[in-house]
């Protein structure tokens, strides 16, 4: 498969920016949309619409029956046991708002440890740090060291008695480094600790299968795997989902209500309150199978070449200092943030949009990363699968160009 056949599925990649071909390098806050995703959308919203779970009419049926279809294609897609613990959120950050109020709120008391790494998201550090502050538990940091890599070796001493989940994300959407999951997760549980995985990126950088990794909670987004945004995906363990009280309560969550005593339904529906993203969430479907299609050897195999040749090359700008260096074992995602000595990195990313590049500049929502490594923002290339050598030629030359002009 080529490339060139991956783009036509792409219709914003045929667009232009300030006269210039779009050069779309922010995939790590938001992928594009292949037309299937489009078309599934528009199919259900033009088409059918009616509120899922609710009716026995025709329109209600179909919305329910894509819904629960793209359930089905989740849980194939990360392997679940099965799809009762596949429940559909709003994205990544209300995945673990869920877990932070649910599972820990019922486990964590005054004094209790949570474990975040430094590496992390804010999605995967502020719900902790409210939830400690609600509780009284105490934050804890597993730190990198200066090539980004999370030092594993520490978690024998930080992991303690007290210590009630460790919280880490697959893929760091600052560093791109492919953290060890299996070797976290069974460190963590020979200490009897269950852990969550924020797989807002190891979701489309990774084959991700959670019976292998064995992760008690992957949380995950689907618009950054090429579904429609609003969207995304909380697995979770049956063991832990059969025991956590429901976050939001309201229809379709229960089993009876009346004043005196609420039934809760069993998982999924108990943490699905509410009417649904429906038209969003079938999507999930046509995502999954996007992610499978670009898996096709030929164009990981492409795809590969071009990550290669854009790392090399950013290494050799003078003055560009690249964060998060790959190991064996630890490999680098797609995901390019670096600085560049006297120039700041908000100039030039509205520098490089006007020629036709996309990248994210700032603090990426991981401000711990950026006081780690003692800067104030960077600015970020990530790239996807439909991204081609010609588009990182003339980032190179879009990027010389404004560092020429800001110097
Ligand atoms: N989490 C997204 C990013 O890294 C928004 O850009």
């Amino acid at each position: 498969m080529k490339v060139t056949d991956i783009r036509k599925d792409f219709p914003v990649l045929d667009r232009k920016l300030y006269g210039k071909d779009l050069v779309y390098f922010d995939n790590a806050a938001t992928s594009q949309r292949p037309q299937s995703v489009i078309d599934e959308w528009n199919r259900i919203t033009a088409q059918s619409n009616a509120n899922i779970h609710r009716a026995v009419h025709t329109l209600s049926q179909e919305c329910t029956d894509a819904y629960e279809d793209a359930r089905n294609a989740v849980k194939d897609f990360i392997n679940a046991p099965s799809r009762e613990e596949v429940i559909f959120t709003s994205g990544a950050t209300a995945s673990i708002n869920l877990v932070a109020y649910c599972y820990v709120e019922a486990f964590v008391n005054e004094g209790d440890e949570i474990i975040v790494t430094e590496a992390e998201h804010h999605s995967n550090i502020v719900p902790w740090y409210m939830l400690c502050q609600r509780k009284k538990a105490v934050l804890k940091v597993l730190p990198v060291d200066d090539e980004g890599q999370l030092k594993t070796e520490l978690l024998d001493t930080l992991i303690t008695g007290r210590t009630r989940l460790l919280c880490v994300t697959h893929i760091s959407n600052v560093l791109g480094i492919v953290n060890p999951i299996k070797d976290i997760v069974a460190k963590a549980h020979s200490l009897n600790v269950p852990v969550l995985v924020d797989g807002a990126q190891g979701i489309v950088h990774s084959v991700v299968d959670v019976q292998d990794l064995d992760c008690d909670f992957y949380a995950f987004s689907g618009h950054k795997m090429y579904a429609a945004t609003g969207t995304g995906v909380l697995y979770g363990k049956k063991k832990w989902l059969e025991v956590m009280p429901p976050f939001l309560g309201g229809g379709e969550m229960i089993e009876t209500v009346s004043f005196e005593d609420i039934k809760f339904a069993a998982p999924p529906m108990r943490y699905e309150a509410g009417t649904q993203n429906f038209a969003s969430s079938a999507t999930l479907k046509q995502a999954c199978e996007y992610c499978n299609l670009l898996r096709d050897n030929e164009l990981t195999h492409d795809f590969e070449q071009i990550c290669l040749s854009m790392e090399n090359r950013l290494k050799n700008i003078e003055g560009l200092k690249l964060y998060g260096i790959g190991r064996p074992g630890r490999p680098k995602a797609p995901v390019y943030s670096f600085t560049i000595d006297g120039v700041h990195h908000e100039d030039l990313a509205i520098l490089l949009d006007k020629m036709g590049v996309a990248v994210r500049s700032g603090q990426m929502c991981a401000e711990p990363v950026m006081t780690r490594f003692g800067v104030t923002g960077m600015l970020r290339a990530s790239l996807a699968p439909y991204n081609t050598q010609e588009e990182v030629d003339a980032f190179f030359k879009a990027l010389e160009r404004a560092v020429a002009m800001l110097r």
